[in-house]
This record gives structure tokens, C-alpha cells and sequence, in this order.
């Protein structure tokens, strides 16, 4: 299953009315007493007890009961802290696990896309998600360089808002700033050209009002966001020893996750890095591919999952 990480809520009851795109459905046109909730901000939990219904809704959904206390594998930012890590660790088995293990986020996307990091040739991941962007160098089994950033697609989605706010005196909503950058935001000029006409409210009359962006508005919106994700790719290649760093050359940079679909981003990294971006077979579904995979092979993957946070 594929779901948007987000809640809806009764805010008087704090009963769950409704998990993932139903309540993503919902954003931006619920009563008062309706709120929609994102239990993960920047990759990092943010309201426990939401996260642990959230896991639980999940393995209701995928038909584990409350009795036969599942072994959970969970997919965290490679730059998780301790408390941030025993903290997901808690929510899970709070949810009903016997068992949580963790995996860093690149690595789990390496073993989706079928890379072979166990062997010694250096292999390149880009992950760029909602909430973080990762980069990271594998060979030999382990990360041997990252970085990450607290940065992914809400970013994007929130400085549209700010432009909309700044340029038009209209508040735009999430999901509309979201639908506009799918449609035509882009990281590169040569995706300029296009524009769309969008909702919003008046922000002194509070009407509705209709407003047209062009693509390359929209890509200046973005900018910050683009380049800090560009740039992070570069530092973490540069980092990369010598001969890792020819064998990524030779292989190219494997970009995954949401934000590897805005348009032009490949070709940013591409042109930036100098090293070709090689498409991914399921870019967004390689990291629960990897962990699929993973847990299939628990005993000799073992290897790769983060130590117990205790
Ligand atoms: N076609 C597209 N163009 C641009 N952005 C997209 C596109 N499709 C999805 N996204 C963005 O990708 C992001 C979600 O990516 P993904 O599903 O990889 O994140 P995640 O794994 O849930 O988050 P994280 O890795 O930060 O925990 C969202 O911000 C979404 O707007
Ligand atoms: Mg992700």
C-alpha cells in the first residue's frame, strides 16, 4: 500500500476519522473540528501518540491483527538521532511489534533498486523525499559517505505558498501548491514556458481568487530548495573517495524518491555533478521494495539494519 503520512483527526475526541489520501482528501476543506495531522515533520516524529495509531491503522489495513505481534522494519533518515530513533522504535512496538528493527533510508533504496553494495565498487543514491533529501555513497555493505537535509517536496510546496502570499496577496493551499509543482514546476530553465491558473483566497478581502503562474515563476519559488538539494548531491560526491568517486562516474547517480520526479532535477544533478543520472525502475517505491526485500532475506541482510537504539 502507498499512503500520504497524514491523519484526520476529531479535534474535540481525538478519534482517527480517516489515514492517508482519504485525509490528504481532506486538508484544506474540513469543518473546525476536523484537523488534519502529519505525525513526521522533516523526517522526524512529532506527535508520538499519532504516529504509534498511525502504524497501527497501517498494519490493520495490511491484515495483522493485534495478536500475532509482527517483526517491523522501518525505513529512517541516515541522519536520525538516538532520542529521534527511540523514539520510532517505541512508537512502533506501541503499534503492536514484537520486533523493530531499522534501516537508513538510502540503503533500503539501494537493495529496491538492485544495486550491488555489497560488492567493492562505489554506487550513488539521491533520495529526495517530502520531508528530507538523502545522498549517499555505498560500497562494501555501508554508507561511506552522506548527507542529508531536512529539505524535500513540503519545502517546495511551502515556498509557493510564501510566493503566492508575496507576490499575489493569495493564500494558496497545501495541496494546491503541491498540484501546481507537480504540473509545471521544474528545476531547470529549459522546462519554462508553460503556465496554470489557480485558486486561492484574497488575503485582504478573503474571496476567492483565481490566479496564473507561469513555469518559471514557479521554478524561482523553488529555487532554494532545488539548488540546496543540487548542492548537497555535489558535496557528498566530492566527499567520496577517489576511486569510489570514479566507479560513481562510470555508474551514475541513481535518483529516487518524490521529488526525483520534479521535472528537471535529473538533469541538474546531471549537469552539476558531471556524472550521468540513471533512471530507477520505481523510484518511489524502491525504499519499501529494499525493505520488502530485506525482510525476506532477514538473516543475511541483517547486517545492514541500524543497532537497537537501546
Ligand atoms: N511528479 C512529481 N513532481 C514533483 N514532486 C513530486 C512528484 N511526485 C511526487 N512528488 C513529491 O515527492 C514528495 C514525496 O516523496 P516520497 O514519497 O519519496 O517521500 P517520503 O519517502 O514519504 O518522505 P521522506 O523520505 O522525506 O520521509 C512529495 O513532496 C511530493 O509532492
Ligand atoms: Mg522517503
Amino acid at each position: 500500500m502507498n499512503e500520504p503520512t497524514v491523519l484526520a483527526l476529531n479535534s474535540r475526541t481525538r478519534e482517527v476519522l480517516a489515514m492517508g489520501r482519504e485525509a490528504w482528501e481532506m486538508i484544506g476543506r474540513t469543518p473546525g473540528y476536523i484537523v488534519a495531522e502529519r505525525p513526521l515533520r522533516e523526517g522526524a516524529i512529532t506527535d508520538f501518540d499519532v504516529t504509534a495509531r498511525m502504524l497501527r491503522l497501517l498494519l490493520d489495513r495490511v491484515g495483522v491483527s493485534r495478536f500475532n505481534r509482527p517483526r517491523v522494519l522501518v525505513c529512517v533518515p541516515s541522519a536520525i538521532t538516538a532520542v529521534e530513533r527511540r523514539a520510532v522504535e517505541e512508537a512502533t512496538r506501541k503499534a503492536g511489534a514484537s520486533m523493530v528493527r531499522m534501516i537508513e533510508q538510502p540503503l533500503a533504496a539501494a537493495v529496491g533498486a538492485g544495486l550491488a553494495i555489497d560488492e567493492p565498487v562505489g554506487n550513488m543514491v539521491v533520495d529526495v523525499g517530502g520531508g528530507t533529501t538523502e545522498t549517499a555513497v555505498f560500497a562494501l555493505g555501508g554508507i561511506v559517505s552522506s548527507c542529508a537535509l531536512r529539505v524535500g517536496g513540503f519545502d517546495m510546496d511551502a515556498a509557493l505558498q510564501a510566493y503566492g502570499r508575496e507576490a499575489y496577496g493569495t493564500a494558496l493551499g497545501e495541496r494546491t501548491a503541491e498540484e501546481i509543482k507537480m504540473a509545471i514546476g521544474s528545476g531547470h530553465p529549459s522546462f519554462d514556458g508553460v503556465s496554470v491558473r489557480v485558486r486561492g483566497r484574497d488575503l485582504m478581502s478573503g474571496m476567492p481568487k483565481a490566479i496564473v503562474l507561469s513555469s518559471a515563476e514557479v521554478r524561482e519559488a523553488i529555487a532554494e530548495q532545488v539548488d540546496s538539494i543540487v548542492s548537497a548531491t555535489v558535496t557528498c560526491l566530492g566527499q567520496a573517495a577517489p576511486d569510489l568517486a570514479q566507479d560513481i562516474m562510470y555508474e551514475g547517480i541513481h535518483l529516487v524518491g518524490g521529488g526525483a520526479l520534479l521535472r528537471g532535477m535529473a538533469m541538474r544533478i546531471a549537469e552539476e555533478t558531471g556524472v550521468r543520472v540513471k533512471p530507477v525502475e520505481a523510484p518511489l517505491e524502491c525504499v519499501v521494495l529494499g525493505a520488502g526485500k530485506c525482510l525476506q532475506f532477514f538473516d543475511s541482510m541483517e547486517h545492514l539494519f541500524l543497532a537497537s537504539g537501546r
